[in-house]
């Protein structure tokens, strides 16, 4: 699908349809109803009252040409009310219209912004590109029988004044966040019996050779050597061995370093303490983290911001076998804290216990880690919502200001000593569960606290909940989403001081 900016009189434009964006409670809606009625001779108005139309977000309503716009379709998409998510209401809504698209197997559309004053149309332009190619993608390569039919070509009709050059770079950078989005999304869909943690460190070697990243892939016997006993142990129980995985992006011009490490389960039965049926569907999807780090690769590789990035998984497969690791062993991680086992299904912990330790020591000015860690994390926010810990609350709160920008919804999870009581062990110095399951999302970041420096400001993102849906939302069909890939990417972004070249 491509993706052009116009700024067309729509008079005499052939083209298969046209959509028309409308807020619910615009009060310049009389102005903007007159600006339809003169595009497209008259009527609308009447329409509108008619039909009792109230422009609620992602509603339809067809009108007719009367041969003045060249088009079989013309439609006006309700944006709603909610101004302040103006962003995210794009995305959604051009997500909306090109599956309307597809549904009427259109091949050319325009989508016109003119009829609204948009106060930031890089936003507007960029929004509405990611909305689109998010909106457009499924994952269908293993239906025999695949719905074929791809739009070509989407115009966003924006108005004469607009610097169209500037905008083209906001539409070029929309493409590669949704793009890299709709890459993760790719990988964690693919279950585990075709993304291993072999294959898995493929990928990221081929993704390192294209966009020219370094990259160190470390085996059984050097994870070992390294002294990662959590991980080593969470892996033991599976025929797919471990591989370390360790991506680095270095710019001539970099203005700091960050880690991002991301959980990179390829399947979580949940070990010896076995996962029963519902409860196992779906942790192909708990490799997201390490997916989400893939895809925000993807994206600076192309975007190439002035910082160093570091991109870390540990990836395993938990399984239980005679030589799965087992409730009650005593484990000993690379920063020599050690662990006791209460169950082999937090094992997501263990493994970034060794991710973050190694991450530590690379001295970042920052580390961020993303991981599908508790199932409690999805109980205290709902399914649509990331938790989001740390021990640094301006670098949190820098996150979560990105992410009201991206509209990938995070919130923050408060620590406190009495939960940090919790995860005493008996025999070791810290248990990897919580005395009771309250909190255990929190408890599951206290944990992961003991093995960052705390000199380095760490954000913890819980992504159990957004990462994957069993039906979607908004922009986000079945399956795998693809959060926090844009949120992450775009921080990235911000703090390299991207945006000052192109004078944000
Ligand atoms: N991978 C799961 C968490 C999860 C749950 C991800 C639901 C996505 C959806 C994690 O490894 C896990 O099993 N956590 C346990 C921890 C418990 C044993 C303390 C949980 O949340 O039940
Ligand atoms: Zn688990
Ligand atoms: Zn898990």
């Amino acid at each position: 699908m491509e993706i052009n900016l116009t700024t067309k009189k729509l008079d005499n434009v052939k083209t298969d349809a046209v959509f028309f964006l409308m807020f619910e409670d615009n009060k310049k809606l009389e102005g903007e109803l007159e600006k339809i009625d003169k595009a497209l001779n008259g009527g609308v108005s009447d329409l509108i009252k008619l039909q009792k139309y109230k422009a609620e977000e992602g509603k339809f309503l067809i009108v007719p040409t009367l041969g003045k716009i060249k088009a079989n379709y013309v439609a006006i998409v309700g944006l709603g009310k909610e101004k302040k998510f103006e962003n995210d209401i794009l995305r959604r809504v051009a997500s909306y219209i090109i599956r309307k698209a597809k549904e009427l197997k259109l091949s050319d559309i325009i989508i016109d912004t003119n009829l609204q004053q948009f106060e930031n149309y890089d936003e507007v332009v960029q929004a509405i590109t990611e909305g689109l190619i998010l909106g457009d993608y499924s994952f269908d390569k293993y239906f025999s029988k695949k719905d074929e039919h791809k739009v070509k070509e989407v115009q966003i009709n924006i108005p004469k004044n607009q610097d169209k050059d500037r905008l083209n770079e906001f539409v070029r950078i929309g493409k590669i966040l949704a793009e890299a989005q709709n890459f993760t999304r790719d990988l964690v869909n693919e279950p585990a019996n075709v993304i291993n943690t072999i294959q898995f460190a493929e990928i990221a070697e081929k993704l390192a050779k294209e966009y020219g990243f370094e990259i160190k892939i470390y085996d059984e016997e050097e994870i070992e050597k390294m002294g990662m006993g959590a991980y080593l142990a969470v892996a033991k129980g599976s025929d797919n061995p471990p591989r370390f995985i360790h991506l680095t992006y270095r710019p001539k011009n970099s203005q700091g370093e960050i880690a991002i490490v991301g959980k990179g389960l390829m399947f979580d039965s949940g070990g010896l303490n076995i996962k029963t049926g519902d409860f196992m569907r779906w942790m192909k999807t708990d490799k997201s983290g390490a997916c989400a780090v893939l895809g925000i690769f993807k994206a600076i590789g192309e975007l190439k911001p002035d910082i160093t990035v570091h991109g870390i998984v540990a990836a395993a497969e938990n399984m239980p076998s005679g030589k799965a690791y087992r409730p009650d062993d005593i484990l000993r991680a690379k920063n020599g804290v050690t662990i006791e086992v209460g169950n082999t299904d937090a094992e997501g912990r263990l493994t970034l216990a060794d991710a973050l330790s190694y991450a530590s020591e690379l001295k970042p000015d920052a580390i961020i880690d993303m991981a599908t860690l508790t199932g409690a994390c999805v109980v205290a926010l709902g399914e649509f919502t990331a938790g989001v810990m740390g021990n640094n609350q301006k670098f949190i709160n820098e996150i979560l200001k990105t992410s009201e920008e991206t509209g990938e919804w995070m919130w923050q999870l408060p620590f406190n000593n009495k939960l940090r009581e919790q995860i005493k062990a008996p025999h070791a110095d810290v248990y990897n569960v919580g005395t009771t399951r309250y909190g255990g999302a929190i408890t599951a970041g206290l944990f992961l606290e003991k093995f960052v420096d705390p000199k380095i400001p760490w954000v913890h993102i819980d992504i159990a909940g957004p990462s994957h849906h069993t039906s979607g939302w908004y922009y986000h069909p079945k399956g795998a989403t693809g959060i926090p890939v844009r949120t992450i990417t775009w921080y990235l972004l911000k703090r390299s001081k991207f945006f000052d070249k192109i004078g944000k």
